[in-house]
């Protein structure tokens, strides 16, 4: 890739007692366009030579002179600053031809290479289908897993679902008597809550049943063969029925990934001998806690005083297990901002127990999902799958692709078009709710409405879709094979530098998204890329894109593709299809 900045750096750095990497620190974006693409602000060197920044600024620039053919076309003193220009066409030229001449390389890099990263997200409870909250987790922690393979980390992704709990029982309770009306009766996730929501139902009017279900859940725990068959069964239903929808949103966990809390039960003990052999363990009204209070934290819930593990123990069992298995360099866990303190002391308690890797866990945390007025009543507001009051991800994902197709119906151009409706109306239908995780930096609440989601003129995720299947089309009418290196010189004093620009810094932005788990970055990476083109291509001196000079056409066509499959990569990041025809 291209680094223009680099090459300032060292054309300064001779004329200077400071290393390269120091004076491209230095280098700074000028406020303005026509003061140039890069600025050495000259006011240290003024202090330290004692003498007016201007005057080194000139002095500088006398003696710099860009090199014919290069990256630079001008530098040029301005006041305190030695302003450096890009030359537009030896620009396009190193960030375009590179891109072309190896495709399936571009957003590719080997920054991770060597290092391991564990990446748990989605993990929801399971046994109910699954809130359209959840689709937070799933998306972000999927991006992030694939920017992550995309520099060359290895990656592993684990679902850490709720499969183990009360619930489990109740659920027993409820099919038990079902089974009285109805000996054949199938399960599946819908049956399934189904049956939930009967238990709460009578467990209202029936003082007796919570204590049955508890009753049910012992067994499980206990390994009663009963229990644990309806509990195998009810498993399988819930992940099969979560796998359908992940294909949906183009999610797919490795068969080992599935690690529930189930997973753990027999490691508990361990775990536990760990935190006794450390001291850590304290007695507090029957239950076993870790004291935190010298962080300022609440104590850490080992055990409770029926002798049940919880929550925070299987974390602390799950955090040993992904070391010893993966060795990890970073272990990841997306899961909501509400779940903060729980992961502090997850960490916490960790490092306690003598773990050099317990610094390497991070909780990447993120903000709520919540529906404007209209968009699915009052229900998404309160969440509560108990009363029947949440609304499914499945829903949501059928009335997106319902709208989406009416939207690409009043679209089309001719009648007949697009070939396959259905098809494209679940790419953007899909594209349109899970591009909404990505508008806005994660820790952000989000509010979701179906006017900015589907505009196909804002900032959307269909928007960079449908720009794509623009540039595809182009391609298609040109219907030549692109010229990775055509003519630049037929670019000379167009409007294509910003458009450069970006391109090269995406491999940068991936780093940054990386680097802060990030996938919004990348998000609007691609609106600001989408932007720039379609400011390129709407302007006057660029109408008729494709006629004309054949010299012409082959340079912007190059760029053309360049973006194309800047925008593929990048939806392809974030989980959205990059449709050919819209
Ligand atoms: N199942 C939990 C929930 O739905 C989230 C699990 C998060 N991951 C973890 N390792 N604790 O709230």
């Amino acid at each position: 890739m291209i680094r223009y900045k680099q090459q300032a750096a060292e054309m300064l750095t001779p004329l200077l007692d400071e290393d390269a990497g120091a004076v491209a620190e230095s280098l700074v974006k000028p406020p303005r366009p026509e003061m140039g693409d890069l600025g050495f602000p000259c006011f240290q060197l003024a202090r330290k030579r004692k003498s007016p920044p201007a005057k080194i600024a000139l002095d500088l620039a006398e003696g710099l002179s860009p090199p014919a053919g290069g990256i630079f076309a001008r530098v040029a003193a301005e006041g305190p600053y030695v302003n450096f220009y890009l030359d537009p066409v030896r620009l396009g030229e190193a960030t375009v031809g590179p891109i072309l001449a190896d495709p399936e390389d571009w957003g590719s890099s080997a920054a991770g290479a060597g290092r391991t990263a564990v990446i748990e997200y989605s993990s929801p409870n399971i046994a109910k289908p699954l809130g359209v909250h959840h689709i937070r987790s799933t998306m972000l922690g999927a991006a992030l897993a694939r920017i992550y393979r995309a520099r060359g980390w290895r990656v592993v992704e684990m679902n850490h679902l709720g499969d183990w709990g009360t619930t489990f029982g109740q659920l027993m309770v409820a099919y038990k008597r079902k089974e009285g009306e109805d000996p054949s009766q199938p399960v599946d996730v819908h049956s399934l809550l189904r049956l939930y929501l009967r238990y709460h139902a009578e467990a209202e009017a029936e003082a007796g049943l919570a204590g049955e279900a508890r009753a049910w859940f012992k067994r499980l725990e206990d390994g009663d063969p009963e229990a644990a068959r309806l509990w195998r069964i009810f498993r399988d239903e819930s992940v099969k029925a979560l796998k359908r929808l992940y294909d949906r949103l183009g999610v797919h966990f490795p068969e080992e990934g599935y690690k529930g809390e189930a997973f753990y039960n027999d490691r508990l003990e361990a775990t536990l001998a760990g935190l006794r052999g450390r001291g850590l363990l304290k007695e507090s009204e029957g239950a076993l806690v870790v004291d935190l209070e010298p962080w300022g934290m609440p104590p850490c819930l080992i055990r409770k005083s029926d002798g049940a593990s919880i929550y925070a123990t299987r974390d602390l069992a799950s955090a040993e297990y992904r070391y010893e298995t993966y060795r990890f360099d970073r272990s990841l866990y997306v899961v909501a901002n509400q779940q903060e303190l729980h992961f502090r002391q997850v960490f916490k308690t960790l490092e306690l127990m003598g773990y050099p890797w317990a610094g390497r866990c991070e909780h990447v945390k993120f903000g709520m999902l919540s529906f404007g007025p209209g968009v699915f009543g009052e229900a998404a507001a309160t969440g509560s799958t108990r009363r029947g009051r949440v609304v499914f991800l499945e829903e949501v994902l059928d009335r997106a692709v319902e709208k989406a197709r009416r939207l690409i119906v009043d679209n089309a151009r001719s009648p007949g078009e697009p070939a396959d409706p259905d098809g494209l109306a679940e790419k953007v239908g899909v594209g349109a709710v899970v591009f909404s995780e990505f508008l806005q930096r994660r820790q952000k609440d989000v509010s979701f409405t179906w006017e900015r989601a589907l505009n196909l003129h804002g900032d959307s995720g269909p928007y960079l879709q449908y720009t794509h299947a623009r540039l595809s089309s182009m391609l298609r009418r040109y219907g030549k094979p692109v010229n990775p290196a055509p003519d630049w010189e037929a670019l000379a004093g167009g409007s294509f530098k910003d458009i450069f620009l970006a391109l090269s810094e995406y491999p940068e932005v991936m780093g940054q998204a990386e680097a802060e788990n990030e996938p919004s970055l990348v998000a609007a990476y691609l609106l600001d890329l989408a932007a720039r083109f379609n400011r390129v291509y709407t302007d006057k001196e660029n109408h008729r894109f494709l006629s004309g000079d054949e010299r012409l056409a082959a340079a912007r066509l190059a760029v053309v593709e360049a973006i194309r499959l800047t925008l593929s990569h990048g939806l392809g990041l974030l989980g959205l299809a990059a449709p050919e025809s819209m």
